[in-house]
Formats: C-alpha cells, structure tokens, sequence
C-alpha cells in the first residue's frame, strides 16, 4: 500500500472543499491510502508523516503567500529538516483565492521552496488551461486548470459560503485529476519506476 498525505489549512471551508477533492482523487488509485490532515494537526504530529510517500500542502492565499496557520507548521518541520527526514518523497501543492490572480503563484513558489529545503521531489499539475483549446465551448468556469497554473493547483472562490460551485466545478475538477496524479505518481515512486 501507498500512502500520501494532504496537510492543509482553511480558515472558512472553501480551501477545504479544494483538499477534500484532492484526497478524492488520489483515493480513487488503487492501492493508495490518503490522509487527510489540517496543519495543526500535522504540526502536532510530525511522525505521522513519516511513513508517507508524498505530502501535498494545501492553504488559502492570505496577503499573497500561505495562511499563517500554514506557515507555523512549515517552521515546526525544521525538526524534521535537521535529520533530513522527508528527503526524497513527494511534494505538491494547491492554494484557493477570491481574485483571479490574487497572487496565488506566490503561495504555491512558497510551498515548493520548503518542499526543495526538505529534498523532496516536486509533482506539477501535468493538466493543460481547458481554455486555450480553440474547440473549447462550455462554461468558462466548469473549463479544467482554467487559472493555467502549472506548479500546482489554483482555485478561485467568491467571499459568499463554500459549497457546491464555490469553488466553481473547473477547479474542483482540476484539484480531483491533480490527486490522482499525484497517486499515480507517489506509486510509481513506490515501485522505483
Ligand atoms: C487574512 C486574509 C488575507 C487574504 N488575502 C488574499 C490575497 O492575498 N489574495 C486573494 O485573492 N484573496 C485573499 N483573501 C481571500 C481568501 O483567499 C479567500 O476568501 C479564500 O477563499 C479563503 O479560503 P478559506 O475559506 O479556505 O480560508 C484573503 C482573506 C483573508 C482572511
């Protein structure tokens, strides 16, 4: 069995619908088992990462960078830095904003410079912007990667409630293709393929 972990951080539920569709896809590959940890938990319990084969990082966009919850468990790995722990196992990422931009690019750079400090092995999103295809017809929102973010997964949720289409399908979308990527990926590592 492969075992990744989503650690991630929500202030008001719409960065935790994103995690729950990552962890959705990646639990749809066989033989993969996926914890689904928030950053205080995780922080609280580095060990519980030990023996998993990836980690994917998941925070909103606060004032362009990582939530400061997320921040704090990205300090509290410096134990694990010392020993070298997490080296050579997967790392990702994905971050939900109100803006379009909202200067998201930031936070998911901020997650793969801790995951390069770590040693760990960066997984993109692999998943081309739905709308640059010229036979693209739909609605723009239910369109996969429609942000073209390729180092990890962008969503975009307005300021009103989480739930069904906030985030809108094409990110929820994106975050599920993103999951079974990334187990995919974490199995193959597994196997030394
Ligand atoms: C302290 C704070 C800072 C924020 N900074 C940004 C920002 O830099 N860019 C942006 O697009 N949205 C920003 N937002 C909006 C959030 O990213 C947005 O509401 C997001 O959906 C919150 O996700 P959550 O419900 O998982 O906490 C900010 C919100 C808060 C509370």
């Amino acid at each position: 069995m492969t075992t990744i972990a989503i650690v991630y951080h929500s202030g008001f539920g719409h960065t935790q619908l994103v995690a729950e569709a990552v962890q959705a896809g990646a639990a749809g590959v066989e033989g993969v088992d996926v914890r689904l940890l928030t950053a205080e938990e995780a922080g609280n319990d580095l060990d519980s990462l030990a023996d998993v084969s990836g980690i994917i990082f998941g925070s909103p966009t606060y004032m362009g960078s990582v939530a400061g919850e997320m921040e704090m468990f990205f300090d509290k790995t410096s134990k694990v830095w010392f020993v070298q722990g997490w080296k050579d196992k997967l790392a990702g990422g994905f971050t939900n904003s109100a803006s379009l931009s909202g200067d998201k690019l930031s936070t998911l750079q901020r997650m793969a410079t801790l995951a390069a400090q770590h040693g760990m092995n960066w997984v993109n999103v692999g998943i081309p912007n739905e709308l640059t295809d010229p036979n693209f017809s739909g609605d723009m929102t239910e369109a996969r990667n429609r942000m073209g973010s390729y180092l990890g997964v962008m969503a975009q949720s307005q300021n009103a409630e989480p739930g069904p289409n906030n985030p809108p399908k094409g990110d929820v979308d994106t975050a599920k293709a993103y999951g079974e990527r990334f187990a995919k990926a974490a199995k193959r590592w597994d196997a030394g393929a």
